[in-house]
C-alpha cells in the first residue's frame, strides 16, 4: 500500500473547496503518456493552476500502472524544481482515476497512490450505482482519498462503455444519491458526451461569424441540483470544444475526421463560475497531438526522430492548457 501523500500529491477536497468558493473550475485533464504529463505540469505550473491529472482504465493499462504511479511521483517532483527555478508557488497536484468501473480497480488504484478516484456506476441501476458507489467511497475515505461518483449517463464513448445517447441527470434524485453514497463529487450528465464527435453541425445554428453552435447545455438541470446540494462539487465529464483548427490541421494534412462541433468555451465558462468545481478534457489534447504530428509529418516526411514530432506536438498541448486555465476554467493564478 501506498498512500498518494508519499508520492507528493493531494487529494481534491481543499482544491473543490477554493474552487467552490471562488466561481473556477479545477481543471482534469487525462494523460497516457511523458509528453502529455510534461505539458499538463508545465502548462499548469506557469500559469499556477491547480490540477488533477487523470488516468482511465484504457489509460493504466496502456501505460503501465506501475510505471504510471511512478510518472505522477515524478510529475510532483517536476513540478517542485520547476516552481523553485522560475520563483513560482508549487501547485496541488491530484492523481485521479477517471470512470472506474469495479471496486477492484477502485481498491488497486487506492493502494498505488491514488489520491482520488471515480465509480462511474451510471450504467448500473439506480440502486446498484449506489452500493457499488458507497462500497468503494467506504474504502476510499479509510485512506483520505476523495471519490467522485455519477448519475445520469453521457453519450459517447468511454473506454469500452458506450452510450448511444444522453440521460440527463435527474435532479430529484441527487440529495438521496450523495447522502447514501457518501462521495465527495458528483459528475452530472447536462448535454456533455464523450469524445471528438460531439454535435454534427447539423445540430446546430450558425453565430453572426459563421460559427457552428450547438444546443446550450441543460443549465436549468444544473441549478436545479445546485438548489438540491448547495456547496457541493459538481464535475463535468466530456469537456473539450473540438477546435477547428486542430481538425483543420489534421484533414489538411491526410486526416479523415469528420465536421464536428464541441462544447463551445462560453458554455464552459458559465459552467465554471456555478458549483462545477472539475472539468473533464482529454480529446482536445489527443486533436492538438495528432494535428502537430500530422503537420510535422506532411513538411517533413523523412524524419524519424520522435523528437522531433513529439516535441511540437507537446509544444502545442501546453499552449493549449494554458489557455483552458486562463481564459476557459479560470483556474489561473488560484494557488
Ligand atoms: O472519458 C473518457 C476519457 O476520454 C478516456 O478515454 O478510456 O479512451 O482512455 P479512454
Ligand atoms: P472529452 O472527450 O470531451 O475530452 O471528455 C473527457 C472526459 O470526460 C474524461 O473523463
Ligand atoms: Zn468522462
Amino acid at each position: 500500500m501506498i498512500n498518494y501523500k508519499d508520492l507528493g500529491l493531494v487529494n481534491t477536497k481543499e482544491m473543490f473547496k477554493k474552487a467552490m468558493d471562488g466561481g473556477y473550475a479545477v481543471p482534469a485533464y487525462n494523460f497516457n503518456n511523458m509528453e502529455q504529463i510534461q505539458a499538463i505540469i508545465t502548462a499548469c505550473v506557469e500559469t499556477q493552476s491547480p490540477v488533477i491529472l487523470q488516468v482511465s482504465s484504457g489509460a493504466r493499462k496502456y501505460a503501465n500502472q506501475i510505471l504510471l504511479k511512478y510518472m505522477a511521483q515524478g510529475a510532483a517532483a517536476m513540478m517542485r524544481e520547476m516552481a523553485k527555478e522560475k520563483n513560482l508557488k508549487q501547485i496541488p497536484i491530484a492523481l485521479h482515476l477517471d470512470h472506474g468501473d469495479t471496486f477492484e480497480l477502485c481498491k488497486s488504484c487506492i493502494e498505488s497512490g491514488f489520491s482520488s478516484v471515480m465509480i462511474d456506476g451510471s450504467h448500473h441501476s439506480y440502486e446498484e450505482n449506489i452500493a457499488l458507489t458507497k462500497k468503494v467511497v467506504d474504502l476510499a475515505h479509510k485512506y483520505d482519498v476523495t471519490v467522485e461518483g455519477e448519475l445520469g449517463v453521457l453519450a459517447g464513448i468511454e473506454d469500452d462503455v458506450q452510450a448511444a445517447k444522453s440521460i440527463y441527470t435527474q435532479p430529484e434524485e441527487v440529495i438521496d444519491f450523495v447522502t447514501r453514497t457518501g462521495v465527495d463529487s458528483l459528475a452530472i450528465s447536462i448535454g456533455t458526451s464523450h469524445g471528438a464527435n460531439k454535435f454534427k453541425p447539423e445540430q446546430c445554428t450558425k453565430n453572426k461569424d459563421g460559427v457552428f453552435v450547438p444546443p446550450e447545455l441543460r443549465f436549468d438541470i444544473l441549478e436545479e441540483i445546485e438548489k438540491k446540494l448547495p456547496g457541493f462539487s459538481i464535475v463535468l465529464h466530456g469537456s473539450s470544444s473540438v477546435p477547428p483548427e486542430a481538425v483543420k490541421i489534421i484533414n489538411s494534412n491526410g486526416g479523415a475526421l469528420k465536421d464536428t462541433v464541441g462544447i463551445p468555451e462560453e458554455q464552459l465558462r458559465k459552467a465554471a463560475k456555478s458549483a462545477v468545481c472539475k472539468v473533464n478534457i482529454d480529446s482536445d489534447g489527443r486533436l492538438w497531438m495528432t494535428a502537430m504530428i500530422r503537420k510535422t509529418f506532411t513538411e517533413k516526411p523523412a524524419e524519424f526522430d520522435p523528437r522531433k514530432y513529439l516535441g511540437p506536438a507537446r509544444e502545442a498541448l501546453i499552449d493549449m492548457y494554458k489557455h483552458k486555465n486562463e481564459h476557459v476554467l479560470g483556474s489561473a493564478e488560484k494557488v
